[in-house]
């Protein structure tokens, strides 16, 4: 196998790699089957992704889930060129249908402070869904401010910022097909 280093050009402007695409793929397969497990037999979840962060992690998670299920996605207002939050979080985009009475999976690329998740579930709850679950590819329990507990967590990280398969800095790294932490001076550049 090539070496996840080099086998992606921007993959130089990592200083470690975090997951590999194979660990990614690997896990992500099985988080599909043990969501798939937990639903009735009969049951159609909504898949709600939250752009643009969750939208690798969420296309191939669609993909692991042997059953019927449908889609559709949130837009909430993201870090700009920062490393931390600001607290706020602000609704960019909303659904496209009522979600009254369908069984709710919101996917996620990475759960933080947990701020944006508690706004959305609080949001998403008023509306009368059958149940509400959470999927994240990602989580910092270390960081938590507001205490959420996903339901299916892809991999819990230490207290670093990441980047790749979906997670980005400033927009870019979306691309990546491994996980990693940026060199520091690929941050000064942009800021
Ligand atoms: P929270 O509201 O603090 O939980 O923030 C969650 C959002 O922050 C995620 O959906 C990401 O968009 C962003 N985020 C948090 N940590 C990282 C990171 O390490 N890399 C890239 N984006 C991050
Ligand atoms: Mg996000």
């Amino acid at each position: 196998m090539s070496d996840p280093l080099t086998a992606h050009r921007l993959a130089r402007d990592l200083e470690s790699v975090l997951l590999t695409q194979d660990a990614i793929q690997s896990r992500v397969r099985e988080l599909g089957a043990l969501i798939d497990r937990d639903y009735a037999p009969d049951d159609e979840p909504l898949l709600i992704g939250i752009l643009k962060g969750a939208c690798i992690f969420l296309s191939d998670l669609l993909r692991a889930i042997p059953r019927h299920v449908s889609l559709d996605f949130i837009a909430t207002s993201s870090y700009g060129a920062a490393v931390h939050s600001s607290g706020q979080v602000r609704l960019l985009k909303d659904l496209d249908k009522p979600i009254e009475g369908r069984h709710i999976l919101i996917v996620e690329d990475i759960i933080d402070s947990g701020l944006t998740l508690t706004y959305l579930k609080r949001m998403l709850s008023a509306r009368r869904p059958a149940s509400i679950r959470i999927a994240t590819l990602l989580d910092k329990p270390s960081r938590r401010k507001q205490p959420l507990t996903p339901d299916y967590v892809g991999f819990a990280i230490d207290d670093l910022f990441v980047v790749g398969y979906g997670l980005d800095f400033d927009e870019r790294y979306r691309n990546l097909p491994m996980i990693g932490v940026l060199k520091p001076a690929c941050y000064q550049k942009m800021v």
